[in-house]
């Protein structure tokens, strides 16, 4: 546990230095002269995709899109630009969505530690951007995440500042934060309830637990909370889980909720993730949840970095898509 618990610590530093990176073969893209931006990738590099296309949302009339599939959707063509996330470089689906763009001539750009993705990017000739080795991809957040942001700068006329983020991993309470968020969940299925601007958030938040404290972990977000999961709580078994109401900027319907799973006797937290804006919300609560799903994995007895799972499901779509391979 050692390792995966000092990368985490070492976020802002790892944030810090990938700020500074070279982008091969940057392309000259206008955004507004885009018909879309596709974010192609899964599981911890997925996010990524998730995390920025939720930004780009509010800032860009261009449709931005997440794509975790082996399909690139229909109307993804010549006009649009696709970026590839992948730690590895390897992961299939991925590989067979950026291959598929190839084919229907996408604009295409590619975030990775190297891998298929980056063979195949050199080979194209397309923008590309080196993430640091070393990390599990989950922990490798902080670097995936930067290099995007790099990438984006450098190919479009966009200009994202996610620098503040590096001070904002420096805080002191964070670690502390985790311990008690880790103690808090023992013993119960995590429940993160989410208002719709943090989604991104609350799907990382499930993946750590998933991942590092290898439990399973629900996410519920507002306000479509309030015309389906609010009828759940109902009936369901009081001790069967832990909820988590994450706060930030949106805070009249995270505390409605919070009050209203309080009443009904759940065993509820509400953890405050805001920050100064919103990837640095982001990269703050990633932490702090990162943080406490590691300590959690401990406290449950279960190995936090091993993934076999995983690796079990890659073996098989590997099998099973032999003429990829
Ligand atoms: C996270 C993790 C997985 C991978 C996913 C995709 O630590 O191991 O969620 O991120 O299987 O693989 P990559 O990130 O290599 O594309």
């Amino acid at each position: 546990m050692r390792k995966i618990l000092e990368d985490y610590l070492n976020w802002s530093s790892q944030l810090k230095r990938a700020l500074t990176a070279e982008v091969l073969n940057p392309a000259s893209l206008d955004v507004g002269s885009l018909s879309g931006i596709a974010f192609v990738g899964m599981g911890g590099s997925g996010i990524i995709g998730d995390i920025v296309a939720k930004y780009l949302e509010r800032e860009v009339a261009t449709p931005v899109v997440v794509v975790k599939s082996f399909a690139l959707p229909k109307y993804v063509d010549s006009k649009w630009l696709v970026v590839a996330v992948s730690y590895s470089g390897n992961t299939l689906e991925t590989l067979t969505v950026f291959s598929e763009a190839a084919r229907r001539r996408v604009k295409l750009a590619a975030v990775s530690s190297g891998g298929r993705l980056m063979e195949l990017a050199e080979k194209l000739g397309v923008s590309r951007i080196y993430v640091e080795s070393g990390y599990l991809p989950r922990v490798a957040l902080p670097s995936m995440l930067a290099k995007t942001v790099v990438l984006l700068n450098k190919l479009t006329n966009l200009k994202i500042d996610i620098e503040r983020g590096v001070e904002i991993l420096k805080d002191v309470e964070g670690p502390e934060a985790a311990r008690e968020l880790a103690n808090f969940l023992s013993g119960g299925l995590p429940v993160f309830v989410v208002t719709e601007n943090m989604y991104p958030l609350g799907i990382r938040a499930k993946n750590e637990m998933n991942e590092n404290a290898k439990i399973a972990c629900k996410v519920e977000v507002l306000p479509e909370w309030g015309h389906n999961d609010v009828v759940g709580w109902e009936s369901t078994p009081r001790d069967l889980v832990k909820i988590v109401v994450l706060r930030d900027g949106f805070t009249e319907l995270a505390d409605f909720a919070a009050e209203y799973l309080r009443k009904l006797n759940y065993s509820l937290k509400v953890l405050e993730v805001g920050r100064v804006g919103y990837f640095e919300t982001v990269l703050y609560g990633s932490w702090v949840i990162g943080l406490a799903s590691v300590l959690l994995a401990s406290i449950r007895g279960v190995n936090s970095e091993s993934t076999e799972s995983i690796e079990h499901y890659k073996q098989f779509i590997h099998s099973y898509l032999k003429f990829y391979i």
